[in-house]
């Protein structure tokens, strides 16, 4: 099988709608690349679901980097993107050029911002500069102090609005995807099928062209995960269950034998 690149997620839309997930490490990028996921984030996510942080703030440049690195190594078919953690971009363009320039040279094949039309600079500096951008609007996890918690974006007709006018200045500005968060289902189906660029969403309905789940809540890892998550396992009943398992074999001697 070819690797996923810019061009062939974008012949994608309209064709086949892609189910991609993010990944931190080495051992579940493989899983992911090996079961054919053609998108693979290594998502700021990763501050919460394996870091333990209570949001996405925290995480920093050098463990963006690290991971980006494993799930590069790992990764064969799948496209790997790398998620600008919060700072690694707001404090000057040329900061952001050089962090986005970094994850490529860790082995991205393209990066992830958070923000619309004024990130639009940004995404036209990385793209001119042969950096392919992911963008990624609607409920902007990075931003969640702005909200007051992680909740849904674009209820009023004037935020809807902004949101389609933000996915539009992003794909001008040269993004060759638009993550779509937590926005009204309709809404996402009007930005898709406006755009000429795809869509992939998450927590925004059935209509996107590709959809994300985050890696902890599909495979049931999370669980508190948000109510639009599917779960495909339940590997934390299934981790439980084996590390219980151990831990009264070595107690009555069972293991070793
Ligand atoms: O960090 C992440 O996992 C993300 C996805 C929710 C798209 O940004």
């Amino acid at each position: 099988m070819k690797k996923w690149n810019v061009a062939s997620v974008r012949a994608a839309k309209g064709v086949r709608k892609l189910g991609c997930c993010t990944a931190y490490d080495a051992c579940f990028a493989r899983l992911a690349d090996e079961s054919g996921v053609p998108i693979i984030l290594v998502g700021d996510s990763m501050g919460m679901t394996v870091l333990g942080y209570g949001t996405t703030l925290p995480v920093k440049m050098e463990e963006t980097l690290s991971a980006t690195a494993a799930v590069a190594r790992a990764a064969k078919n799948a496209m790997v993107v790398a998620d600008l953690p919060f700072g690694s971009y707001q404090c000057g363009d040329d900061i952001a050029m050089k962090n986005a320039v970094d994850c490529i040279k860790a082995g991205a094949d393209a990066v992830k911002l958070e923000g619309g039309a004024r990130v639009s600079n940004l995404i036209k500096r990385m793209t001119e500069a042969g950096i392919p951008v992911l963008a990624h609007v609607g409920m902007t996890p990075q931003s969640v102090n702005e909200y007051g918690g992680f909740k849904k974006q674009g209820k009023t007709a004037a935020a809807a609005h902004q949101i389609l006018v933000d996915a539009e200045k992003v794909e001008a500005a040269g993004a060759f995807a638009v993550t779509l968060e937590c926005i009204p289902s309709e809404l996402a189906a009007e930005i898709t099928s406006k755009l000429s660029i795809p869509t992939i969403g998450i927590g925004a309905g059935p209509d996107c062209d590709a959809q994300w789940l985050v890696m902890h809540d599909l495979l049931g890892l999370n669980e508190s995960a948000p109510s639009f998550v599917k779960r495909y396992a339940d590997l934390a009943g299934e981790v439980r269950r084996a590390f219980s398992a151990y831990v009264e074999e070595v107690a009555s001697g069972r293991f070793p034998s």
